[in-house]
């Protein structure tokens, strides 16, 4: 899968997709990525890249030329049609499933936003997706690009080794993931639940499923009524 984005702050980008597990993926070529500095497509003889609103207001506005151009530059390389996602508080927010579906693409060029906004007309040309990361406002849509290929990226095939992959971690079913421990086992006098040492591997899954159960009710309730739930699993819910 390849992403290109669209960013004033190339930069910005590539320090934070150069690392981990994200990075590791770009260098096996499972994915890869590019940042497109959308300066370089001004045709100003200044380099702008932005101007001021019409009808007044405060801030600048980013121009639809540049945009407009940066955007052919990806779209002609990638094969056939391909989504367009812009970054802004105004999108749909942000999911799991989102995730899952934008992974089954080839291709995908993220737009990120700066300053007061963008030309809405190079938006009604261009995009396919408005995409929030959450009800917050943020300096610019860098953040948000990167919070999203990382998020796609560790879906697409053989980008999370066996041992990484998502099966039984938070939201996979609907429910968040049971708490972890690891060595030693006992710290600042807490000891490890005792039946993560039994063996007992039924066991264990059991008690795991309850923890995931009990979390969700605790910290997202709103996440129980559209989880998956088996009977065992209501019942368990309903004795505590
Ligand atoms: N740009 C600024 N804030 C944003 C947000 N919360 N989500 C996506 N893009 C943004």
């Amino acid at each position: 899968m390849k992403f290109y984005i669209l960013t004033l702050f190339p930069e910005m980008i590539e320090n934070v997709l150069g690392t981990s597990i994200i990075g590791r993926a770009v260098e096996r070529g499972m994915i890869s990525y590019e940042a497109i500095n959308i300066r370089d497509f001004t045709l100003d003889k200044h380099k702008k890249v932005d101007d001021y609103p019409y009808g007044g207001g405060a801030g600048m506005v980013m121009q639809a030329q540049p945009i407009y151009d940066a955007w052919e530059s990806a779209a002609r390389r990638a094969d056939g049609p391909v989504r367009t996602v812009y970054l802004t508080p105004q999108g749909e927010t942000f999911s799991q499933a989102k995730a899952k579906e934008f992974a089954l693409e080839e291709d995908l060029i993220l737009l990120c936003g700066h300053y007061e906004g963008v030309d809405e007309r190079v938006l009604e040309e261009i995009v396919t997706d408005y995409i929030s990361i959450g009800d917050y406002v943020l300096t610019g849509g860098e953040l948000p690009a990167v919070v999203v290929v990382d998020a796609v990226s560790r879906m697409v095939p053989g980008v999370l080794s066996n041992r990484e992959s998502g099966e039984t971690e938070s939201f996979e079913d609907g429910l968040l993931e049971y708490p972890q421990y690891s060595r030693p086992e006992v710290w600042h006098d807490r000891a490890v639940p005792p039946i993560l040492l039994s063996g007992n591997h039924q066991k264990v899954d059991e008690w795991r499923r309850q923890q995931s159960l009990f979390r969700t009710r605790e910290r997202r309730p709103d996440l129980l009524k559209t989880a998956h739930l088996t009977e065992k699993d209501k019942k368990y819910l309903n004795f505590e």
